[in-house]
């Protein structure tokens, strides 16, 4: 890293220490929100398992506009094309000179980023845009965009500045409402193919562009979450660089990403999944960690075991499975084994939170369970996504240089939230 950054990240800690940004030991952090918005039943469920076949099948960056189209009308039957966003996470960044402020979606699973998915909040051509010639297009569980590709300033918050970022100009997007885009923190070559006309090299991340600009010392992104039950709460925190050790317990556990495609794709790594003392829901499979899923999704026969374990009826208002008190009083933990590590998921986090039934279609008094089918047999090569459930109650590190994801318990693993 170069000593002018060093001294330049320093000064900026003393300028802005009563704000937002925290910059802790060199690192850059951002502020991260969630945001729930269903608006039909189960449809939190349909979103997830839309993405999950998307993801499986790679239909991000294939760029195979066969491919896409196909994926788009199996993953969401009926005259919607696709399912809008149900629960996202959320973080703000300035693009341009004068800087247009984003409310972005952070996303592990894909790797452009881009803005103008509001309709009035179009990407903003400034003194520091730079048109690159080439459309783009990605294809999400939940929706999709099309736009021309820019390179352009990008701050994240008023911290530390991006030059030449890649940046999408969304000319039409759907299944985005109340968020103007993506940043995507996915593994790079995610990328390619989403440029027309095609390039063959990819397109560097913000996370790599920070690291190739000497703003930060290691290619890595780390995410920290805690159980939240209210709306838009500002909880989250993403740290650029590093790792924020006020934010997790223990040691960080770190899983190679997996051999087994299309897991390999993405942030993928093995695991198996245990219910109670010797209950085997998912024997050591591929899946991915990612920021795009709401609910921990398992392969349908995981899934079967899963629910014969619990006892949970499905409940259509919800896509959720509704267990009563007593099993609630009977639940036992999931036993995730990662690296080598056993990482235990309690009663507590496998409840949707109590406080926030209604805002996904269900009554204020059910107990829902976060756990959710793939829709597709173990074996497919992406079994399970942990998603933001399970990312409330473990820290994880993305770490693109080392290509190994991080998992470290935090002072919320074990909360009585919900
Ligand atoms: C594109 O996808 C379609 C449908 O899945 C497939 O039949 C075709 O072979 C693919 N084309 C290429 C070049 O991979
Ligand atoms: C784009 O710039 C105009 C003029 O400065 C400003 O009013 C508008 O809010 C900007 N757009 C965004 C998304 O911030
Ligand atoms: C919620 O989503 C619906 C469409 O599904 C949209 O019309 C509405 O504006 C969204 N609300 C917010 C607050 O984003």
């Amino acid at each position: 890293m170069r000593t002018s950054t060093f001294i330049s990240t320093l000064s900026f800690v003393l300028a802005v220490a009563a704000g937002p940004i925290v910059v802790r030991d060199n690192l850059i952090s951002l502020p991260l929100s969630k945001k729930i918005n269903v608006t039909e039943p189960g449809q939190l469920l349909k979103q997830d398992q839309a993405r999950a076949a998307i993801l499986r099948s790679l239909g991000f960056a294939s760029g195979n506009a066969t491919a896409k189209s196909e994926l788009l009308g199996r993953a969401t039957p009926g005259s919607t094309s696709v399912t809008n966003q149900a629960v996202s996470y959320i973080a703000t960044v300035e693009v341009g000179t004068p800087p247009s402020s984003y409310s972005l979606i952070v996303d592990t699973g894909s790797s452009n980023t881009w803005v103008g998915a509001e309709t009035g909040r179009a990407y903003n051509v400034t003194s520091s845009s730079h048109f690159t010639g080439n459309a783009v297009e990605v294809t999400y569980g939940s929706g999709r965009f099309v736009g021309l590709e820019y390179t352009d300033t990008v701050s994240l918050g008023t911290g530390l500045t991006i030059s030449k970022q890649s940046i999408g100009a969304a000319s039409f997007s759907e299944g985005f409402n109340g968020v103007d885009g993506i940043l995507g923190l996915g593994p790079v070559d995610l990328t390619v193919g989403t440029l027309f006309p095609s390039v063959t090299s990819t397109i560097p991340t913000v996370t790599d562009n920070l690291f190739s600009q000497g703003d930060i010392p290691a290619d890595e992104v780390a995410i920290s979450f805690e159980p939240t039950t209210s709306l838009n709460n500002v909880n989250g925190e993403l740290t650029f660089g590093g790792t924020d050790s006020t934010k997790f317990t223990g040691a960080i556990t770190y899983a190679p990403i997996t051999m087994t495609s299309t897991a390999s794709k993405y942030w993928g790594i093995d695991q198996s999944i245990r219910y109670g003392a010797s209950t085997n829901i998912l024997s050591t499979t591929a899946g991915i960690v990612d920021t795009g899923t709401t609910l921990i999704m398992i392969a349908s026969d995981a899934f079967a075991a899963y629910q014969a374990a619990t006892g949970g009826v499905m409940d259509s208002a919800t896509g959720l499975l509704k267990i009563d008190v007593a099993q609630f009083g009977a639940l036992q933990s999931l036993f995730f084994n990662i690296g080598g590590t056993t990482f235990e998921l309690t009663a507590n986090a496998q409840i949707w939170p109590r406080a926030l039934n209604t805002n996904i279609g269900g009554a204020a008094d059910g107990i829902y369970l976060i756990v959710g089918s793939t829709g597709s047999p173990s074996g497919s090569g992406l079994d399970f996504i942990n998603g933001m459930t399970f990312l409330e109650r473990f820290y994880s590190v993305f770490d693109t240089a080392n290509k190994r994801v991080g998992i470290a318990n935090t002072p919320f693993t074990d909360a009585t939230t919900n």
